[in-house]
């Protein structure tokens, strides 16, 4: 039986407890959401959780919940035809994050399944979950959930600043070179030496392909978005331009 999307489990030790190593954070009375969109290889899961951590303030990584979605459809064996079975287990599974961990792990049945979705089968199937609109609402209500839990938040994906969350204050698009975003996830999947370059090149153009023209939650770049390129940038460097932004905006909050 599903269960309710509002079981999202609360911290029992929130990282937002995290002390910043610059000296700023946001001051703890204050709620914030922190978007932070853009395709796979551009940084965004290490600068989302790393600016969070900065800040003071909690970080969800949404790809893991469709990775999860993923894991479940391949590990349950349901083809692409079993749509409905799938969504029905996914819903069922109460994926839910463990806030107790930094970065937050995440759970489905109650137990852990993070050493499972960032498998390759699971790479290469999560695109064709996220096409699904069913579970694709389903994601964004629990996301909507998960951030009445944690005000104060940095929430990472492909639809966060235009869907989930499109009155986030503060909003952030990033994107690189396709070639630094294929050496970048090669070393991230510790697939070095088993497939070049080229071949995840490929990969990822495609699977932006299918990111960006699903007709539910494409990726796109919200209009008021901070679009920053951090091919030639240092991860230090986009976030210390990212607390600036941060810093800037919270007056006007
Ligand atoms: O960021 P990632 O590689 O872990 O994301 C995995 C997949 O999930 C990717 O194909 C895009 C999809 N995704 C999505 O459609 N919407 C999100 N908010 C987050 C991820």
């Amino acid at each position: 039986m599903p269960v309710s999307e509002t079981s999202e489990r609360v911290a029992k030790e929130s990282p937002s407890s995290t002390q910043s190593t610059a000296g700023f954070t946001v001051p703890s009375t204050k709620e914030i959401i922190i978007t932070i969109d853009g395709p796979a290889g551009t940084g965004k899961s290490t600068v989302a959780r790393m600016l969070a951590q900065r800040l003071g303030l909690d970080f969800l990584d949404t790809g893991a919940m469709y990775r999860a979605a993923a894991a479940i459809m391949i590990d349950r064996g349901y083809t692409e035809d079993e749509i409905g079975e799938l969504v029905s287990a996914v819903i069922g599974a109460d994926l839910h994050f463990d806030w107790s961990q930094d970065p937050p792990t995440i759970l489905a049945w109650d137990t852990p399944i993070d050493h499972r979705i960032r498998s390759d089968d699971v790479t290469q199937r999560v695109s064709f979950v996220a096409t699904i609109p069913e579970l694709r609402s389903h994601m964004v209500r629990k996301q909507r959930v998960i951030f009445a839990q944690h005000p104060r938040l940095v929430t990472e994906g492909r639809d966060q600043g235009s869907i989930a969350f499109p009155d986030a204050p503060v909003k952030f698009y990033l994107d690189a070179d396709p070639k630094v975003r294929a050496e970048r996830r090669i070393d991230q999947l510790g697939l070095n030496g088993d497939v070049s370059v080229d071949e995840m090149c490929e990969r990822i153009l495609e699977r932006d392909r299918i990111d960006s023209s699903r007709s539910d939650g494409p990726l796109v770049c919200p209009d008021d978005a901070i679009v920053i390129d951090t091919s030639e940038l240092s991860i230090d460097g986009v976030i210390d331009e990212m607390e600036r932004v941060v810093r800037d905006r919270l007056d006007d909050l």
